[in-house]
This record gives structure tokens, C-alpha cells and sequence, in this order.
């Protein structure tokens, strides 16, 4: 299948024009920014902002494959029996798959360079289940998902985490938030989140509501609007062709 070649997705509404009435996107550029970050409380749409981004990959890049690691085994259940779908506690065995295919490219074995994604939704709560049932292997997974943070770019490697909770100290290991270049927060930020990811915009991040909220890429910062799916049954079965 042909892959189109734009890196330079248009993802979200600018905010401050779409109240002025003008539909202007707001751009992803996966070939430096791919690794994304998607923050907010419970509600507030991050796994929908996930689904978006991995529908407009599945849109431009058709040969890619997508790895997703559902811990909460809600939000992805229509990808139930998908080749790459991982659900609670399958999830440590799909983290494991991903690195392996990217160590078959890192070794050389694999020259192929179609985008690899992965997706780990909620991921503070995976390693947080794991670190009260099994400290050795959460620090294991948190290890594994810093070295594919920083090693994965320029192999095709494109990491989506969703997470309510942002405290970094137990979830990212030392240096590996640094590979995130995307960040899309949603809804009313606690100052945590503020100063974690928006510390040099500290003053401008305003309180919003669902699907709302700021896109920080490239040392950018936007305010966003989400838009939400017009079809969502096909935007799943795009999104499923290359999880399975
Ligand atoms: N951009 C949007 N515009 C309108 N409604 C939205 C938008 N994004 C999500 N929603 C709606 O909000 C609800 C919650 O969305 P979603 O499941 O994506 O949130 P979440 O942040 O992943 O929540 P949780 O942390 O509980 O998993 C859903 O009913 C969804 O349809
Ligand atoms: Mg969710």
C-alpha cells in the first residue's frame, strides 16, 4: 500500500481562531514530534485525542502497524482479538512484543521502516498496579519504555502515553520525559501538571473543559479544540486494519 508522505499532520482546531469562526489546524509533525504525551482527569478526552491521532497515522501512513497497550481494557475493547491488542495484564507481554520488533530493527534484522506505534493508555495505573504486585517488573517496564522513548525516533518508532496522573518521578525514568515532544493536556490542569509541562507558560494556561485544552509541540504552545470523530465506527476500523 502507497504511504502519503506528510509528516506534518493536521490534527486539532486552533482554538483562539475557531471562536473567531475560523477552522485553522493545528499541526503534528510525527518525523521530530512523534512521541506524544496525552494528560488530563478522567473525562476529559484523552483516550478520544488518542484515537484521533492514531486515525489520521492510519490515514497517512496505511502500512504502519499500531501495538496498543489497553490497561484499563475499556476505551480500546473494539480491537478485541486484534493481533496487537493488549488488554490489563497482557500488557506486559505487549510491551515486550513492541521492543522486540524494535530490537530486530536496532540489530539490523529488520530494514523495514514503516511506523511502529505504540499506544499506552493509563499508563501511571499499569505501573502503579505493578509496582504493589511486582516492584521488579514495574521498574523493568519503566525501564523499557525510557530506552524506547529515546532510542525508537529514527528507527520509525512512535510512542502515545495517556496518563490522569503526572507525577514523573515514578513514572518516567531519569531523562526519558525529555524524548516526549508532543504534549496534549485536556480540560483544567492541576498546578502539578502546570508546572511539569507548562512551566515556561505557567500564566497562560486558563482552566477548560472537555476536548479542550493545549498543545504543546515542537516549543510550542496552542490552545486546542479536540474535534470529535463524525465517525467514529470508521475511524475504529481504520484504526483496527493496523492493529491486527
Ligand atoms: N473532543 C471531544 N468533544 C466532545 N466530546 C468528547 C471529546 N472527547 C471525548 N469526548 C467524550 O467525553 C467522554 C470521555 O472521553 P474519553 O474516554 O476520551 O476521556 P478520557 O480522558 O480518556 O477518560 P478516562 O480517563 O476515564 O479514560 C466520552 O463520552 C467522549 O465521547
Ligand atoms: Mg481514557
Amino acid at each position: 500500500m502507497q504511504t502519503i508522505s506528510c509528516t506534518n499532520i493536521p490534527l486539532y482546531w486552533n482554538a483562539v481562531l475557531l471562536e473567531k469562526g475560523v477552522k485553522y489546524p493545528v499541526k503534528w509533525d510525527i518525523s521530530v514530534c512523534g512521541h506524544s504525551l496525552y494528560h488530563g482527569a478522567s473525562g476529559m478526552g484523552k483516550s478520544t485525542a488518542m484515537l484521533i491521532s492514531l486515525g489520521h497515522l492510519a490515514h497517512y501512513f496505511p502500512d504502519s502497524y499500531i501495538w496498543v497497550l489497553d490497561f484499563k481494557s475499556q476505551d480500546y475493547s473494539f480491537l478485541k482479538g486484534c493481533k496487537r491488542y493488549f488488554s490489563f495484564e497482557e500488557t506486559v507481554a505487549g510491551l515486550a512484543d513492541y521492543k522486540s520488533a524494535f530490537l530486530a530493527r536496532q540489530s539490523g534484522a529488520d530494514l523495514t521502516r514503516n511506523y511502529h506505534i505504540l499506544v499506552i493508555d493509563e499508563m501511571a495505573a499499569q505501573l502503579s498496579y505493578y509496582q504493589l504486585l511486582d516492584r521488579k517488573l514495574a521498574e523493568t517496564m519503566r525501564l523499557d519504555i525510557a530506552q524506547l522513548l529515546m532510542l525508537t525516533r529514527s528507527y520509525a518508532g512512535v510512542i502515545l502515553i495517556g496518563m490522569q496522573r503526572p507525577d514523573t518521578t515514578d513514572n518516567f525514568a531519569k531523562g526519558a520525559r525529555e524524548n516526549i515532544n508532543s504534549i496534549t493536556a485536556l480540560g483544567t490542569l492541576s498546578r502539578e501538571a502546570r508546572n511539569m509541562f507548562f512551566a515556561d507558560y505557567a500564566d497562560e494556561i486558563q482552566p477548560a473543559g472537555r476536548g479542550c485544552g493545549y498543545f504543546l509541540t515542537n516549543g510550542q504552545l496552542n490552545r486546542i479544540i479536540v474535534p470529535y470523530p463524525r465517525n467514529m465506527q470508521k475511524l475504529q476500523a481504520a484504526i483496527r486494519r493496523l492493529v491486527d
